[in-house]
């Protein structure tokens, strides 16, 4: 009898991963993965072409610049910052160092497609909340789940794929009707999009509240996306299992470099947000007045619920040379991308509007 070495159970049943579609060798336009579509910064490529002749020698494990540089950023102390490799590999940090087999994460649905591939990974139990008809969480539902084995609670804002934002009071109102011992992760990956006036902003909850977290990213306003850098902002005590948990050396010293310097030149980060905004607007706007029903949209992207026509979009945008990000008979995620490409979407949309 041959004995075959045996994963746990729990990654035998995970959720795949599915990364939006690239382009198969024609000239498409990328709208399936919310990328920012602006050219790399000249500060970013000369951090990287410094850093390029040192990667014979490990990355600084700690990320003493990198960090000093975030906390500065925010305006915090450098305890209160976890970094990883993106904020995926926070995520799981977190994860990782708050939850076991026999507990408990509660998060919306749909949303951000890692929540359930990470939660399993640990042997936790996912606890799906479906979201509301407009796309919104369903705060009052997701506090109703908590139960005693609940460890992890994850929001998104602006949710991904919906994208509308939570509110500043709708998250008091749940952090206080939530445990203090849960911990509150707060996905806030596309902060720097949104323009809702009373869309929270986590940081400015922290000090009230020691159990709720933020993780950000430079793969969206900052463009660093095939890099991977992310980070947590929260309580030192809380987040110091985090930083323990983490991959040693887990990010490369090129991303180090690339973040420490796209901070450094944050107002141009911003100006290709702006611009990105302004495109989100114009196109809502010409989506909109052509008969669609687009949910509030404060990220790079809006959400189209198709139900059985969404793999039939999906294909005719491939037609019309533009990727998105089709959720089975769900709906279809368009980001915001370059102009023309934004021009397209706009086309397609007008034109089926009026069959
Ligand atoms: C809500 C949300 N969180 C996190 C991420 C991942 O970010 P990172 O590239 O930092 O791992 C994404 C990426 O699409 C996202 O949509």
């Amino acid at each position: 009898m041959t004995h075959t070495p045996k994963a746990r159970a729990a990654l035998s049943s995970l959720p795949a991963y599915v990364p939006g579609a690239r382009p198969d060798g024609r000239q498409m336009w990328k709208l399936s993965s919310n990328e920012n579509p602006a050219p790399t910064p000249p500060a970013v490529l000369a951090a990287l072409a410094g850093a390029a002749s040192i990667v014979n020698r490990y990355p600084d494990m700690a990320m003493t610049a990198l960090t000093e540089a975030i906390a500065t950023f925010h305006g915090v102390r450098t305890e209160q910052i976890a970094v990883g490799n993106g904020s995926v590999a926070v995520i799981e940090d977190l994860l990782q160092a708050y939850c076991a087999e026999g507990d408990e994460v509660i998060f919306p649905w749909r949303s951000f497609e890692a929540y359930p591939i990470c939660v399993q990974v640990t042997g936790a139990t996912g606890v799906p909340v479906p979201l509301r008809p407009d796309g919104r969480h369903d705060l009052p539902a997701l506090a109703a789940a908590a139960t005693t084995r609940t460890k992890v609670i994850i929001l998104c804002s602006p949710n991904n794929p919906t994208g509308p934002t939570l509110s500043e009071a709708e998250l008091r109102e749940f952090l206080g009707a939530v445990p203090n011992s849960v911990l509150v992760a707060l996905d806030e990956a596309y902060i720097e999009y949104v323009r809702a006036d009373d869309a929270v902003d986590g940081k400015a909850l922290l000090g009230e509240y020691p159990n709720l977290v933020t993780l950000r990213t430079f793969s969206k306003a900052y463009g660093l996306a095939g890099l991977r850098v992310g980070y947590a902002i929260g309580d030192p005590g809380v987040l110091a299992p985090v930083r323990a948990a983490g991959t040693p050396f887990g990010v490369n010293t090129l991303a180090q470099q690339a973040a420490i310097a796209a901070l450094s030149v944050s107002d141009s980060a911003l100006e290709t947000v702006a611009e990105t905004v302004a495109e989100r607007e114009r196109v809502l706007g010409a989506v909109r007045a052509a008969g669609w029903d687009v949910p509030d949209a404060q990220g790079n992207f809006f959400w189209l619920e198709l139900g059985a026509s969404t793999p039939s979009f999906v294909e005719a945008a491939n037609r019309r040379g533009i990727l998105v990000r089709g959720f089975g008979s769900e709906g279809v995620r368009i980001s915001i991308g370059e102009p023309e490409a934004n021009d397209i979407v706009i086309e397609l949309l007008t034109e089926l509007s009026k069959r």
